[in-house]
């Protein structure tokens, strides 16, 4: 929608300007050769049929951009009406606003919460400041509303909701559990069905909500494509190659689901590629050379190729996460140092080339795709990670999100467009 409109304001601002211009030409013709005679009739007339000329041009224009009439609803944006359920005409951004401080959050004790592993429970793990928990997202034109467990479990009957991507995936996957046990009495009708624990190398971690029939599944694919052995003929450190016109091997997993919630990101750099002999690969040709970028946006055509085809989005509501804000500091960027309190500006970490990516392939698709535009509104939050008080003290995390924290609003966004939708 975003883009019409541009094209919009550009078509009929060209035209309005085209139009003045005909029209005051109309104008200087009729003074210039009819200065002898005074003839206002015919300055009028042609005046008149510039503007008529004008007029039908943009009612042509504006048939080849609507042809149907009918308002074009593109997926890519979330939008909400406000919280007093009036039907807003305003279109609400809710990745647009500001934290605000709410004494009734956060939304659950992660120590009660069997799927909060413990690396990301800072309170457990010794943070003694609690004031992280307490912040609400407040988009500028509307609010979230309040989460409402016993609803969202009526409406997630049933379902199958399957997160996909790195440990930030896992993060929104734990939030989420924790945030709807809030609502179950007996605690042990939701387990994993494997009897597994939750571990960080682990490709599959599927939980059920068995009152609800629910289940929320995780799938451990950092990269989305296909992790691939090294071709005959390669140099000597390409240990690893990475498949970008193939989608992940466990795809076939994730077809079957009500709500498909993806990530990638955070791996894609040159210390978990490179730095590891990871090298690219389309086809049967390596290519040492793409730069990761370029790599990362070829692996995002080669999903928007199987979810426009593999996927039914008459059932399925797909949804993609931007980058998950992270703050590390320093000259090398490895430092980490966690606040007490969000910043009050993004200090520029709310730009980020990879959620740029995201952005511009998921509004180019045939089929609609949400985005969990995420990445501006972590970016105040230099407060939420999980620095000194996760697994490994003695390595501060600057990625890694406190729990409960930041990733539950992503939830209740998530919540909130499944409500709506
Ligand atoms: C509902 O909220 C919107 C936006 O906050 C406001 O403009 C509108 O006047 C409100 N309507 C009612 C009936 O309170
Ligand atoms: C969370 O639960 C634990 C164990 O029940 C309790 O000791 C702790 O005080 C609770 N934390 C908060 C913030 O309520
Ligand atoms: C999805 O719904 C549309 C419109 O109702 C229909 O034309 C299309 O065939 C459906 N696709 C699938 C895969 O069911």
């Amino acid at each position: 929608m975003e883009i019409m409109r541009k094209l919009n304001q550009d078509l009929f601002g060209n035209l309005r300007i085209f139009c003045t211009r005909v029209v005051s030409l109309g104008n200087g013709i009729v003074r210039r050769y009819c200065k002898l005679w005074d003839f206002q009739s015919l300055n009028v007339a042609v005046g008149i049929g510039s503007l008529l000329f004008c007029l039908f041009a943009l009612v042509c224009v504006y048939f080849y951009l609507f042809p149907s009439l009918s308002p074009v609803r593109h997926s890519y944006e979330i939008v909400s009406t406000p919280r007093n359920g009036s039907i807003s005409a305003e279109k609400c951004n809710v990745f647009e606003g500001k934290w605000i401080q709410d004494e009734s959050y956060p939304l659950y004790n992660a120590s009660q919460c069997p799927f909060a592993e413990r690396g990301f429970s800072c309170l457990a793990n010794g943070r003694r400041d609690r004031g992280y928990t307490k912040w609400r997202w407040k988009p500028k034109k509307c609010d979230i509303p309040r989460l409402d467990v016993q609803k969202i479990l009526g409406k997630l009957y049933g379902k199958r909701v399957v997160f996909v991507g790195d440990s930030l995936s896992r993060t929104q996957w734990e939030s989420l559990i924790c945030m709807l046990m809030t609502g179950v009495d007996d605690k042990r009708s939701v387990y994993e069905v494997n009897g597994n624990k939750i571990t960080k190398q682990i490709r599959f971690l599927g939980v059920r909500f068995s009152t609800y029939n629910l289940r929320i599944d995780f799938y451990r694919s950092v990269f989305l494509v296909r992790p691939s052995s090294v071709p005959r003929r390669a140099p000597k450190r390409v240990k690893s190659t990475l498949r970008l016109d193939l989608m992940d091997d466990i795809s076939k997993e994730w077809i079957d689901s009500d709500v498909l919630v993806f990530n990638s990101g955070h791996w894609w750099t040159p210390t978990k590629l490179f730095e590891m002999g990871c090298y690219f690969q389309v086809g049967k040709s390596l290519k040492l050379g793409m730069p990761i970028n370029t790599a990362f946006r070829k692996a995002l055509d080669t999903w928007a190729y199987w979810v426009e085809n593999m996927v039914n989005t008459n059932r399925t509501s797909v949804f993609f996460r931007t980058f998950e804000s992270s703050h590390w500091g320093g000259k090398n960027r490895n430092t980490c140092k966690v606040n007490r309190r969000p910043w009050s500006r993004t200090n520029g970490r709310d730009r980020s080339k990879i959620s740029d990516n995201i952005v511009k392939v998921v509004k180019q698709m045939k089929v609609p795709v949400n985005l969990l535009h995420v990445t501006r509104m972590g970016a105040f939050r230099s407060d939420g990670h999980v620095g000194t008080w996760g697994d490994n003290p003695s390595v501060p995390d600057c990625s890694h999100w406190c729990l409960p924290g930041v990733p539950d609003v992503w939830n209740e966004i998530l919540l909130s467009s499944l409500l709506n939708g």
